[in-house]
């Protein structure tokens, strides 16, 4: 890659040292992805975020910022032709090596590049799917042009995020000693303001997942969880000025034509 940003050197150098110690060899079970035919109401964002892409078998799907391809390996194994990209080469090789281990490596391929300019041809993929990876880009106008270059006429891309909308919350949270190891700090979460840049380019559709279910770092009874998160769908659902509060969400941006 040419001419990378000091934050695309940042990211590399990171991620690099995340995946540099990772094998790849990672056996997903078939409920990982079977699981999404049985369930109708998805409670929380990664399952709609999944969901939301429909019948994918024999789709050109974009994994974006693939990290490990563990999501890669679930959508081919759903039946899509799928390629990834990361900005961290080791991300890149692990997710090589996790396609073959879970016998998905001739449906896969997977390369380097950075969600500013991935090398992909113009309108490459009827979907692109991303995980954790929006917050890690900080010129959406530049990130919505290549997402825009990407997806073939009446496609669609789908991002499951972190969203950190509410300064309130992150000071409230200060006060709380729950683990948050692994999540982006406040500052970088994704906000509403940084979806209304996405909004010049694409149509675009969200839907906000968790309030009660931060909860989950305490309560450790699946039952009660599922109960929790039942409820905080319902919440988001009736009572929009929530919906600022929610712990995820799911970002759906359809071409415009
Ligand atoms: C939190 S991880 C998520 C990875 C993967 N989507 C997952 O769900 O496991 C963020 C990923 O974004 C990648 N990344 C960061 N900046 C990037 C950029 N400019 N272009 C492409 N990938 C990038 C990192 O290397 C890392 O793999």
């Amino acid at each position: 890659m040419n001419n990378i940003s000091k934050e695309e050197v940042e990211e590399e150098e990171f991620f690099d040292g995340v995946y540099g110690k990772l094998t790849g060899k990672w056996k997903l079970e078939s409920d990982d992805w079977e699981k999404f035919a049985r369930i109708d109401n998805a409670l929380d964002g990664y399952t709609h975020s999944i969901k939301v892409l429909g019948d994918i078998s024999g789709l050109k799907v974009l994994d974006f910022g693939c990290g490990n391809g563990w999501l890669s390996v679930v959508l081919a194994k759903m039946g899509a032709n799928v390629s990834g990209f990361d900005i961290s080469k080791e991300a890149v090789r692990v997710a090589r090596a996790m396609s073959e281990f879970n016998g998905v490596g001739d449906i896969t391929d997977f390369k380097v590049g950075s969600g500013y300019a991935s090398g992909f041809p113009e309108q490459s993929f009827d979907l692109i799917i991303g995980q954790a990876i929006l917050h890690h880009l900080g010129d959406k106008e530049m990130l919505a042009k290549e997402l825009n270059r990407l997806l073939k006429p009446g496609g669609k891309a789908v991002f499951h995020e972190c969203f950190g909308n509410s300064l309130l919350l992150e000071r409230a949270r200060l006060w709380v000693p729950v683990a948050t190891e692994g999540e982006p700090h406040w500052d970088e979460q994704l906000k509403y303001s940084d979806i209304d840049v996405l909004r010049d380019v694409f149509e675009v559709k969200c839907k906000e997942f968790g309030l009660f279910s931060r909860l989950d770092r305490v309560v450790n009874n699946r039952a009660i969880i599922r109960a929790i998160n039942k409820f905080d769908c319902f919440l988001l659902a009736n009572v929009k000025f929530l919906r600022r509060y929610a712990r995820t969400i799911v970002v759906e941006l359809y071409r415009k034509e």
